[in-house]
Order: C-alpha cells, then sequence, then structure tokens
C-alpha cells in the first residue's frame, strides 16, 4: 500500500509554528540502511525529513525519486520536505505528493510560471515551498511569498552534500525574516555545521538541513541534538 500526504493524522508537525528545527537530509544517510538511519534521527527527535531529489538536469547529480519516498513513509511519522532539485517541477507534483511529501518546495530558477508549479502542488495537498540559489535575488519570489509555506535559501551550490557554507546568504535570510510572517519557514540547505548554524539562526532562520553533520557523524543522533541545541542558544 502506498501512503498519500492525506494520511497525515500522525506526522510530528505541520511546521505551521515557529521553532528552531533541525532537518536531517536523507542524502547523507546510508543508502544501505535507510529505514535505520531514518529511524535514528526520529529517534532522536528530528520531526523533519530532507528529501533531496535531482535529476541530472537542473543539478550536476541524480539522487532519488518518489519510489524511495513512498517506501519511507509508512516507517516514519516525520515531516517530509521535499526539496526539488528537476527541471519541470509541476509535472512531477502528483508522484511526490502521493509518495507522501508533506511539502514540496521548487526552485524559482526552473519557472517562469512560479504560480502554475504552486497550484500544482497545492492542488495535491502539499504545502508548497520556494528555493532560491545562492546568487538569486529576493526580488524573484518577492510577489509569490505570500502563497508560499516555506523558503529555502541555498547557502551551498544545489546538487552535492558536503560542500562549504556561502556565508554571503546571511544578507538574504536576514532580509526574507523581515518579509514572511510566523507560519511561514524560512530553510537555510547546504554546509550547516555547529558553528554555521548559529549563524544562520541569528540571521533568522528556523528551518536547518543538515545532511553531512548529521549522517556523517558516528553518532548521528548526538549530532542532531547538538545542533539543535547550538541553533537554540544562538537567538
Ligand atoms: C544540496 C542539498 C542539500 C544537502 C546538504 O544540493 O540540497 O540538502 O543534502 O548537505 P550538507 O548538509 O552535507 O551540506
Ligand atoms: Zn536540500
Amino acid at each position: 500500500m502506498t501512503a498519500t500526504a492525506s494520511d497525515d493524522n500522525n506526522r510530528l508537525t505541520d511546521l505551521k509554528t515557529r521553532q528552531m528545527r533541525v532537518a536531517p537530509s536523507l542524502l547523507a544517510a546510508d543508502f544501505c540502511r535507510l529505514r535505520e538511519d531514518v529511524a535514528i534521527v526520529e529517534r532522536a527527535g528530528a520531526e523533519v525529513l530532507h528529501l533531496d531529489v535531482m535529476d541530472g538536469h537542473f543539478v550536476p547529480n541524480i539522487s532519488f525519486g518518489p519510489g524511495v519516498i513512498a517506501h519511507l513513509r509508512p516507517v516514519s511519522r516525520m515531516f517530509f520536505d521535499t526539496h526539488l532539485m528537476i527541471e519541470e517541477p509541476a509535472r512531477y507534483a502528483e508522484a511526490f505528493a502521493n509518495a507522501g511529501s508533506d511539502l514540496i518546495t521548487f526552485h524559482i530558477e526552473v519557472t517562469d510560471n512560479p504560480n502554475e508549479v504552486i497550484d500544482a502542488i497545492r492542488k495535491h495537498g502539499c504545502g508548497v515551498g520556494v528555493s532560491i540559489n545562492p546568487t538569486t535575488e529576493i526580488d524573484t519570489i518577492e510577489a509569490i511569498l505570500p502563497k508560499v509555506d516555506l523558503v529555502l535559501v541555498m547557502s551551498v551550490w544545489p546538487g552535492f552534500g558536503g560542500q562549504s557554507f556561502i556565508g554571503d546568504v546571511l544578507t538574504k535570510v536576514a532580509q526574507l525574516r523581515d518579509r514572511l510572517n510566523d507560519n511561514q519557514r524560512l530553510e537555510i540547505d547546504g554546509g550547516i555545521n555547529a558553528e554555521t548554524i548559529a549563524l544562520a539562526a541569528k540571521a533568522g532562520a528556523d528551518t536547518f538541513v543538515a545532511g553531512t553533520s548529521v549522517f556523517g557523524d558516528p553518532d548521528p543522533a548526538a549530532a542532531f541534538n547538538r545542533l539543535t541545541q547550538a541553533a537554540q542558544q544562538a537567538v
């Protein structure tokens, strides 16, 4: 049986409240034991699982698709935060919604018609996020800000885990904080560790994607807790 986004009665969060949340990125997990790695961070208290989908076109890498997400859905109550680094996000919204995504983020760089993408995602019952690359200006998303649930600021060039944090994006984080309301999440993705998470939290981010710094640690649960603490203590 395939779980759907409507089976959401038991989710750990709906992301509507503002608090510091670390979202472990599946990309850095052990792909031979995804179920176990997901359970480790969930037991540690993670409410959000970040799912990086790459198509080999928008980014020079290929990761996984809706099939993997659908297999994880029945074994986790975490909020599935799907980050589409793909061209034609509207075309695939239904597949990622049916796989069990709670929210689907698309990149503004792939479309001239963001409203069409937003409608395609909403139609299938998911929350909507929009992402901007490190050098993409926030005026490209200004008009659609009232329509999204989350803004994702990339602090590395999308495509690979394990890259270094680009600090210049913190200016955009601070500007976005002022433009978003308390129901909207401000997420940062790439190069997040115990030091950079504090900078991002101070700038106004509330949701922090962490791949390498969680699953690359010998004790991912302890790493998750350290990062959460570092974010909480920074503000
Ligand atoms: C990069 C992805 C990230 C990635 C982050 O394209 O969007 O979510 O998993 O990995 P780390 O935390 O290792 O920088
Ligand atoms: Zn991501």
